[in-house]
């Protein structure tokens, strides 16, 4: 079978646009809302180090294979996988990649519009002033009263939803590329602005210090689980995100460089977010570990301390859901993309169908912040915790482990030459060795060393 140079859902117009959409996908509530409140709930400085390593070492090797293996099949992950395994003779139960990937999707698209949806809530609270000057209590009140209505929230994930599912319907291409180049770069100047501010509040060398004092004793093999689940999920690495949206780059693009600035950006977003908000925590006696509401209580509080805030406020909100939207988009991307392709489906009708679903498994997210708050499914773990632990710390390094086996020891050398644009032997040799043992052998030690305590 001849490899195809294009893919029939359309093509990004340039490797940057690649790029914009993959920073979109990868830069979102992972960064700017879950990156924080892990960070502090699992004790800050050796968390953060150990989630760097891991974006460097596991995470850039499995991206890069998971855009070679992408542009290789230039279809869903699901029948890239397919049309691979067959041309290449090899089992066709690597094609299980493709289909735990879709179901990992379901599971974080169906809380990620729920956090969403408090973003969007969070536009209009900034926006009607009703932050300006409030006290650290005043904010963790208004966000705990939020919290304990069920029927705000769904009101919101339900509209979060409803936005998702009309952009994913008009094509990704052409619903995203004009979008993405304005409110990505707006979203860093509003993320540098609240770091601005955070320089100057007499919690700086404090949040600093909580970011990045190596502490052992705060360290335990969950905490590794933990970060190295962060480092996928900011990505958007293990379940085919990144595959499907390779699929669209041009094949003259370089996968290492390219890869290596997408990488970079989440970094620097995440690492911004989290010097912006602690030093706030610090200042303002509040818990680093107080969990999912940290964000929504520090941001509107230091909003509320800045002239202009309100304005600034409602505006870094509305990027927030602008950036969230960019990834939920990509989230759908391997299951729409194929079931459009295998039953010539009309994607607007995939769209909803996949959206409703996803939408009815978030209603158990919703309820666990308020009428199911003591309902634990395994151990202490509500509703949204397990969906989150399950989807994040175990189906995409499960996935991203798997994906770097085949793209490393499944796929033969002048395929990888050719992708990588080099056929020299040094090249495969480090690929060997990043992507077939290093990458995949962290994520199996980080496995192992959980389940033994
Ligand atoms: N990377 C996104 C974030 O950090 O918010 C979330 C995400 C997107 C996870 C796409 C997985 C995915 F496939």
């Amino acid at each position: 079978m001849a490899v195809s140079t294009e893919s029939r859902h359309g093509m990004w117009s340039s490797r940057w646009l690649f790029v914009l959409a993959a920073a979109g996908s990868a830069v979102g509530l992972g960064n700017i809302w879950k990156f924080p409140y892990i960070a502090g709930e699992n004790g800050g400085g050796a968390f953060v180090l150990i989630y760097l390593a891991c974006v460097a070492f596991v995470g850039l090797p499995i991206m890069m294979a998971e855009v070679l293996i992408g542009r290789e099949g230039r279809q869903s992950p699901i029948n890239t996988m397919r049309a691979l395994v067959q041309q290449h003779h090899r089992s066709p139960a690597w094609v299980l990649i493709g289909w735990m990937g879709v179901l990992a999707g379901f599971l974080i698209l169906s809380y990620y519009t729920v956090i969403a949806g408090w973003a969007l809530y969070y536009i209009f609270e900034m926006a009607s002033g009703a932050m300006t000057g409030a006290s650290g209590d005043v904010a963790a009140s208004t966000f705990n009263d939020f919290l304990a209505d069920p029927w705000q929230l769904l009101f919101w994930q339900t509209l979060f939803m409803a936005g998702t599912v009309f952009i994913v319907a008009r094509g990704v291409i052409k619903g995203l590329e004009t979008a993405i180049r304005w409110f990505m770069p707006l979203l860093f100047v509003l993320l540098f602005v609240l770091l601005g501010y955070a320089v100057t509040t007499e919690g700086f060398q404090q949040g600093w210090d909580f970011m990045f004092a190596f502490n052992w004793e705060t360290v335990s093999g969950d905490t590794v689980l933990i970060a190295m689940g962060q480092a996928f999920f900011t990505l958007s690495l293990g379940m085919g995100a990144i595959m499907a949206y390779g699929a669209y780059v041009p094949s003259s693009a370089s996968i290492g460089s390219t890869v290596a600035i997408i990488a970079g950006l989440d970094t620097l977003v995440a690492v911004a977010a989290g010097l912006a908000i602690f030093p706030i925590v610090f200042a303002n006696g509040l818990e680093p570990g107080q969990g999912p509401g940290l964000m929504f209580v520090t941001i509107p509080l230091a909003f509320g301390q800045m002239p202009l805030g309100a304005l600034f406020g409602t505006l870094f909100f509305v990027l927030v859901s602008f950036a969230a939207i960019t990834s939920a988009i990509s989230i759908s991307e391997p299951a729409l993309a194929y079931l459009v392709e295998t039953y010539n489906a009309k994607r607007s009708r995939v769209a909803i169908s996949l959206g409703v679903i996803s939408w009815i498994i978030g209603i158990g997210t919703v309820l666990s912040f308020n009428l199911w708050a003591d309902v634990h499914i395994v151990g202490e773990r509500t509703f949204f915790d397990f969906v989150d632990h399950v989807s994040q710390n175990i189906m995409l390094p499960l996935g991203g482990m798997l994906i770097a086996l085949f793209a490393a020891w499944g796929l033969p050398k002048t395929v990888v030459g050719s992708q990588l644009g080099l056929q020299k032997p040094w090249v495969n040799v480090v690929w060997k060795l990043l992507c077939g043992v290093v990458a995949p052998l962290g994520v199996a030690v980080v496995f192992v060393a959980t389940l033994f305590g």
